[in-house]
């Protein structure tokens, strides 16, 4: 294992994915983790982050000095360099000239760290404060123009640091830096995989969990799925899982998921139909806060009732992924809408967790998925909100409406599929504003709903750009649409990305 401590700085978890990609499993701690801490995790290395402070400024975040003395090698990196020199006695100066973006590297000694690297190379630079002399017992490996120490090294107590930022892609030879830290300074073998994270996660949570009952909320999402059948894995038929149905769902998924869980994977499955309770509370409702509230509480609710008709459970699954852990505390955003998730179940309710995930990036979760042999159907699913085709009809949701707009989705998603794009699309489904139009089909005039096809490129779903659709694939859909789908004589195509407009339309 290599610890990455984090200082704040906007390529931390970049660093966890380099050292993953090379095979080696690692884990973020906050900088101010305790010593203690630091070593029961019994590190073969340990990373500090870059960050946006300067080791002058007021409440700049530090590590234990003991650190140094453990005796394991640490790479400081950017603010983390500039730390270590700090704390051993060399010095830090503010620079008058901020260094950003690519920058020629000098590179004097091509030992150790700097291995795989020749004399001349480019590196990603972005710092303001530069290190101006190494502390005692270091030697300066490189530099550049603006910074005499770009990289630092001190041999016999395995402290090394570089200046520039070796996770970006901006550092060609970056993965040679890390790779010679983590094989030859730290003797990591690099035969980290996901079959060996799912042994030993299995291993952990038998052990956990013993003989004791675990409950799991599924969605059908690639979260919750993967972390349902790892469970599963682990402790058989100590899980049970409850898949509420709130009749919002996409065409046949529901199907799909009982097939999948119960009858491929035997996990115990209770599969609750609770769409008319759920189209009766949203009855004639039409306010998009209103109807997410009813849905986010129906559901708790009736997860709660199914619950409670088990008996005795001890823990409860969440698929928790690595990004919320890293993040979470730092959300004072304003509610743009209220996101109801299965993922975050019941406030009142006493279980312990059980958070398989809770290491994984979403592309290792997916990875996971296939080690455990799910069908890339819902591995590679795209997101789907908790409150599901809801908010993608605007007005009263009804039956009719749902079954025009599952139809309609299916058209998009099925048309996308075949064009061979689904992995490429963040998401892309059908939108029913709930809004007719004339048309005229077989010489007749027509009075029906229009269809909005929307399609998003995203990397977190924070921020989106419009996907361009090829006309011909577009066209296909627009044709399939109306000819196949009752009640639609028109479609249009959603040219917005978020900001301004969201991704889903309510
Ligand atoms: P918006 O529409 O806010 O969506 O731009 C951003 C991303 O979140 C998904 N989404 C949800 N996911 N529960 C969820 O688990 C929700 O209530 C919810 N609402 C939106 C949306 O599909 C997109 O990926």
């Amino acid at each position: 294992l290599i610890l990455v401590l984090d200082f704040g700085g906007q390529y931390t978890q970049l660093i966890a994915r380099r050292i993953r990609d090379l095979n080696v499993y690692c884990e973020i701690e906050p900088h101010n983790s305790s010593i203690e801490k630091i070593k029961s995790k019994n590190p073969k290395g340990i990373v500090f982050s870059g960050g946006p402070s300067s080791v002058y400024g007021e409440n700049a975040p530090t590590v234990d000095p003991a650190v140094y003395d453990l005796g394991i090698p640490v790479l400081g990196i950017c603010y983390g360099m500039q730390l270590m020199t700090q704390q051993l006695q060399g010095k830090v100066v503010s620079a008058e000239q901020r260094e950003y973006g690519r920058t020629r590297l000098r590179v004097t000694d091509c030992e150790n760290l700097l291995k795989g690297l020749g004399p001349d190379e480019e590196c990603w630079m972005s710092h303001g404060d530069r290190v101006e002399a190494v502390p005692p017992g270091f030697k300066v490996i490189a530099s550049t123009e603006l910074a005499p120490v770009a990289a630092m090294a001190n041999e016999e107590r395995k402290l090394f640091a570089v200046q520039f930022h070796p996770e970006v892609v901006h550092t060609p030879k970056g993965t040679e830096v890390l790779k010679s830290f983590l094989t030859d300074i730290c003797g990591c073998s690099g035969s980290w995989n996901m079959g060996s994270f799912l042994e030993e996660s299995v291993k952990d949570i038998r052990q956990r969990v013993g003989n004791r009952q675990v409950l799991c909320a599924l969605s059908g999402g690639v979260d919750s799925s993967v972390a349902a059948v790892l469970v599963h894995r682990a402790v058989a038929d100590n899980l049970t899982c409850v898949f509420v149905d709130h009749g919002l769902l996409r065409k046949d998924e529901a199907r799909q998921v009982v097939d999948t869980f119960q009858n491929q994977f035997n996990i115990k499955l209770i599969h609750v139909d609770a769409s008319e309770r759920f189209l009766g509370k949203l009855k004639g409702v039409t306010d998009p806060e209103e109807k997410r509230k009813i849905i986010g509480n129906e559901f708790i609710r009736v997860f709660e009732e199914e619950a409670g008709k088990l008996g005795e459970i001890d823990f409860l699954v969440q698929g928790t992924l690595y990004p919320d852990v890293v993040e979470s505390g730092t959300a004072t955003a304003a509610v743009i809408k209220s996101h109801h998730n299965v993922g975050g179940l019941p406030e009142d309710m006493h279980f312990e967790l059980v958070e398989p995930l809770r290491w994984l990036f979403k592309d290792e979760v997916r990875r996971l998925g296939e080690e455990l042999g799910l069908p890339s159907d819902i591995v590679w699913r795209q997101p789907f909100p908790g409150p599901g085709l809801a908010v993608r009809i605007l007005g009263e949701i009804t039956r009719e409406k749902l079954d025009i707009l599952r139809e309609a989705d299916f058209v998009v998603t099925d048309e996308i599929k075949k064009a061979g794009l689904d992995r490429e699309i963040w998401q892309y489904f059908a939108v029913l504003p709930s809004m007719r139009s004339v048309g005229v089909m077989g010489d007749g005039r027509t009075y029906a709903y229009a269809v909005v096809v929307r399609a998003v490129h995203s990397h977190d779903g924070m921020t989106a750009d419009w996907y361009r659709i090829p006309y011909e694939v577009l066209a296909k859909i627009s044709s399939r649409m109306v000819n196949e789908v009752n009640e639609v004589n028109r479609v249009v195509y959603d040219i917005t990305s978020k900001p301004p407009g969201t991704i889903e339309w309510e």
